[in-house]
């Protein structure tokens, strides 16, 4: 007899420009847990979307064959009916309704055309106990904690019936007491017939929990590991994972002239009311003028939100903790503040919110410093044409002229005019948040040429990036950060991407 519940054969799966997945080959046995881990980006989450029919098929090469028959899922609602679950990280519960509801939304118990509440709540009150979960049903979900929240999605797969659970990243953004308890209630769950199939960078958990573990990296399956036989190691999975050439794609770096400390915080802790939790956990780091300091971390780490925390705090985190910036103590109470004593920060999402794509190039280069071409509220057009050529020659922005809206231009040189943007408001220290994702490699090559020209100048760097390479080719010093904290500190010559990434995963 077959043991697989799921073989997912050749798939091969692009988006413009990348191809997320390639050819690859995922198997699953019946009644295991078995874990899927990658560097971010490596394809995981894309290989479970296409099993559970948002990329319908039709939008991807292979075949999916589940409980022995191939399946062709058009929508989620398919795949759902075969008996696959899939929780995500941002929950799909309705906070305003209760727990019932919740539970039995979309499949309700009904007499006729009548809802049976009665029966609802004692269903559901069946469901929370198989996921030991003791809340009220009548509760409403907005008033339960995230690891609460979880459980109650996984008690709405269990009242459909379930076969196969997937959970995507589902521990990252819960505390360990939560993360433990889901953990235990997979072991339970798969004593009762259920396979589940685990999404997770933290890999002391994959290795507490995994029968069996899967590496994907850069879209392919590298290789699938057996617990029982001794093959998982933190070590091994490690190696499989960051396996990502270095090519030499990096300039050169003169001899830089390192001075005293710019930027200095001390003891930062970060706690969002909106998520009701902390994300950032005591944080102690400095960054010296002309240094490139890297933040390297995995996705959902704290990155982005350490450098807003910093950036006058935007999203209205509480703060507690010490800011020193040359010396001095602030207390930023808007990004203005922030950008006046000396900081910029260039968004990872240029679209969203670093550009105004309808603009020129020379009205968003003088974006964020208007002032200081504008006098009594007049913008001074001679200036800003002045301003935005000089920032076009310096930076090389490939443009026909600076009157072209940004919209046309390539990711590489919007990416500059990004840039652009912030050099105008002089700033000390530039914060640049993955500032080459999405663009070629001509054009990242050119930012890397900016970068070591600004430190060169005198600017301190710190830079978000998702690419290992991109950081150890980059930086001065790099400060791994993991589930909101510091969890280590190595000068860029020490560094490997096996030594970040035993960090980052922990
Ligand atoms: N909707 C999308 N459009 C374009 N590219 C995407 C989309 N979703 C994912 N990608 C790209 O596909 C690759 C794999 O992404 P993903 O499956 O999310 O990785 P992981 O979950 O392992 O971090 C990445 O290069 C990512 O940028
Ligand atoms: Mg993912």
């Amino acid at each position: 007899m077959n043991d697989a519940i799921l073989e997912m054969e050749h798939i091969t799966k692009e988006f413009p420009g990348v191809r997320a997945l390639d050819d690859v080959c995922f198997h699953v046995k019946r009644d295991e847990i078995h874990c899927l881990v990658g560097e971010n980006g490596a394809g995981k989450s894309t290989l479970m979307k296409i099993l559970s029919g948002v990329y319908p098929s039709g939008e991807y090469t292979g075949e999916i064959i589940f409980e022995g028959n191939v399946q062709n899922f058009n929508r989620i609602d398919d795949s759902k009916k075969a008996g696959i679950a899939i929780i995500y990280q941002e929950l799909a519960l309705i906070p305003e309704l209760t727990v019932y509801e919740n539970i039995f939304l979309g499949h309700e118990i009904k007499n006729g055309f009548v809802m049976n509440w009665n029966e609802t709540i004692k269903q559901a009150k069946e469901m929370l106990k198989k996921v030991k979960l003791d809340v009220n049903p009548t509760a409403k979900v907005k008033d339960l904690g995230l690891g609460k929240q979880q459980l109650i999605e996984i008690a709405k797969a269990l009242s459909m019936d379930v076969k196969l659970l997937i959970l995507d990243e589902p521990t990252s953004a819960l505390n360990e007491s939560d993360s433990e308890n889901l953990m235990n209630l997979l072991r339970e769950l798969k004593k009762h017939g259920v396979t589940s199939v685990l999404i997770s960078h933290k890999l002391k958990e994959v290795i507490g929990i995994a029968d069996r573990v899967t590496v994907l990296r850069d879209g392919k399956t590298i290789c699938t590991l057996d617990a029982h036989k001794g093959e998982v190691s933190e070590n091994i999975l490690i190696k499989h994972m960051v396996g990502r050439e270095i090519n030499n794609v990096y300039p050169e770096k003169a001899a830089r002239d390192i001075g005293g400390t710019i930027l200095e915080v001390k003891n930062w802790n970060a706690y969002d009311t909106k998520l009701g939790r902390d994300i950032l956990k005591d944080i102690n780091i400095h960054v010296r003028k002309g240094e490139i300091v890297s933040l390297a971390g995995l996705m959902g780490s704290g990155r982005t939100e350490l450098a807003l925390s910093l950036f006058g705090n935007p999203k209205k985190y509480i703060i507690q903790g010490e800011m020193y910036v040359g010396g001095e103590l602030k207390k930023f109470k808007h990004p203005e503040n922030a950008i006046k004593a000396g900081l910029a920060y260039v968004t990872e999402d240029r679209k969203g919110n670093g550009l105004i794509l309808i603009q020129d190039v020379k009205q968003n280069v003088t974006l964020a410093n208007l002032r200081a071409i504008a006098e009594n509220g007049v913008v001074n057009n001679n200036e800003e044409v002045v301003a935005a050529n000089e920032y076009r020659d310096s930076l090389g922005i490939k443009t026909p002229s600076i009157e072209q809206k940004v919209l046309n231009l390539s990711g590489g040189n919007q990416q500059k005019v990004s840039v652009a943007k912030w050099l105008f408001v002089k700033p000390q220290i530039l914060i640049l948040d993955e500032p080459t994702r999405g663009i070629d490699v001509g054009a990242k090559y050119e930012i890397y040429l900016i970068m070591n020209k600004l430190v060169e100048q005198g600017m301190s760097i710190i830079m978000i990036s998702s690419e290992l390479p991109e950081i150890l080719g980059m930086s001065d010093r790099i400060y791994i950060v993991s589930s909101g904290r510091i969890a280590g500190e190595m000068d860029a010559k020490e560094a490997t991407q096996e030594k970040i990434m035993h960090l980052a995963t922990n």
